[in-house]
């Protein structure tokens, strides 16, 4: 942590109505701008927050994003997770492929993460699904 390190960012957002992904982008957007990542990696996290906060709500009916920041002497990291009380998933390693989606989707919301992701992870069974994405920026 240098001097002039940003506070680090801890923020819940509930999930009930559509309209609340628009507040998970925001929150995550703030986060971005805190930690001063350039708008790439901004656009980057927005897109991660934006298709897995969707992926609580259309396979799971509500959820919770929660967004956390770390600010280290070479890197930058935000760890965004989003937790659900769905049914969970019928095909985890099925689900990362695109094209595969149980409900006439794209299936293109996962692939992406995966791809914008620096770790993934996927905890879910009836009831409790938490999908994890780390997503970490080089500071040159
Ligand atoms: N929170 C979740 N709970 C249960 N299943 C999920 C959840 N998120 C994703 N899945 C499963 O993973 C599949 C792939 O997800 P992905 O986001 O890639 O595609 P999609 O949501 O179906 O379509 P798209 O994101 O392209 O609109 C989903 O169709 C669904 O079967
Ligand atoms: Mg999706």
């Amino acid at each position: 942590m240098t001097a002039h390190a940003p506070p680090p960012i801890e923020a819940a957002v509930p999930l009930a109505r559509r309209e609340d992904i628009l507040t998970a982008r925001k929150t995550v957007r703030a986060a971005a701008r805190a930690l001063r990542l350039g708008a790439v990696d901004e656009a980057r996290v927005v897109t991660i927050v934006s298709e897995l906060a969707k992926n609580a709500c259309v396979h799971a009916g509500a959820g919770e994003v929660r967004v956390g920041t770390r600010h280290l002497v070479d890197r930058d990291q935000i760890l965004i997770e989003v937790e659900d009380a769905g049914p969970g998933f019928s095909d985890v390693s099925a689900a990362l492929a695109v094209g595969f989606s149980t409900n006439g989707g794209q299936g293109l919301g996962l692939p992406a993460v995966n791809r914008l992701a620096k770790s993934l992870t996927i905890d879910t069974r009836p009831g409790k699904t938490l999908v994890a994405a780390l997503f970490e920026t080089d500071r040159a």
